[in-house]
């Protein structure tokens, strides 16, 4: 079989954490977003969370206009997000869970449970031609979910994968692995793309990297971390080195 290139979608939202901590303009995240393209990003992706603690407003009409690659705009499934994102029309739109107390977002989406109500959430979101994806758990129900109600693409969560690995957790993370795996080609199988994102890191991205039927890995946190030793560009030409290393 012929093995197809894994996208990397680079996540700009800490580039905005940042620049946010001064409350000024600077770091830019559109500007890391050129240079982590030029550096071999093939998609920017970006969070719009409700209390605009990262990314705001801005950003995205700012990254909608300088973008010449897709942009990923993740957002909680509210009436604001919907329209926000109607306006605009990205490439694609990532549905993800949003709580307000939490640091990240730290489980998947509960698509089982909602299933009507998002059905009915994304169905303008399709019609306006956006590439509808759910940020879901690497689990059976939740995949039936998102195929039922004709989400295109999901994205596994690797959250608990990548923190077993930074764990020393080896048991748990082969555990995280095999859903992954096992879970990408079900999925796969009913004729949805995979993407996979959360707490991938240079430790722990081969094993995700090397399955052939995940199309995209989404990265943020350590690349934007890791840029501050390396630079932003070499930071993500070695995630992308590496991601190609184990798809070779
Ligand atoms: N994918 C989704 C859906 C996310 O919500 C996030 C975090 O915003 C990421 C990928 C990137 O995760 P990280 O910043 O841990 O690499």
């Amino acid at each position: 079989m012929q093995k197809s290139r894994l996208r990397l979608g680079v996540n700009v939202d800490h580039v905005a954490t940042l620049r946010n901590a001064r409350g000024g303009a600077v770091p830019d995240p559109v500007r890391a977003a050129l240079l982590a393209v030029e550096a071999g990003a093939d998609g920017i992706t970006a969070h719009l969370r409700e209390d605009r603690r990262h990314i705001i407003d801005g950003d995205i009409d700012r990254l909608m206009a300088a973008l010449t690659v897709p942009l990923n705009f993740e957002m909680a499934a509210t009436p604001d997000m919907q329209a926000i994102a109607l306006r605009h029309k990205p490439h694609a739109v990532c549905i993800v869970p949003e709580k307000r107390a939490e640091r990240t977002t730290e489980g998947g989406l509960d698509v089982a449970g909602n299933d009507n109500a998002l059905a009915a959430y994304i169905a303008p979101l399709r019609d306006a031609g956006c590439r509808v994806s759910l940020f879901i758990a690497a689990d059976e129900a939740q995949i039936n979910a998102a195929h039922r109600i004709g989400a295109p693409v999901i994205e596994l969560h690797s959250g608990a994968y990548a923190d077993a690995w930074a764990a020393g957790d080896w048991a748990m993370r082969d555990a995280e692995l095999q859903k992954i795996t096992e879970m990408t080609s079900y999925a796969t199988d009913l004729g949805l793309e995979v993407h996979v994102g959360h707490g991938l890191t240079y430790d722990c991205v081969t094993p995700i990297a090397a399955l052939p039927q995940v199309a995209e890995l989404n990265i943020g946190h350590f690349l934007i971390g890791e840029s501050v030793f390396l630079g932003l560009g070499p930071a993500i030409a070695e995630m992308r080195r590496l991601m190609d290393a184990a798809r070779a």
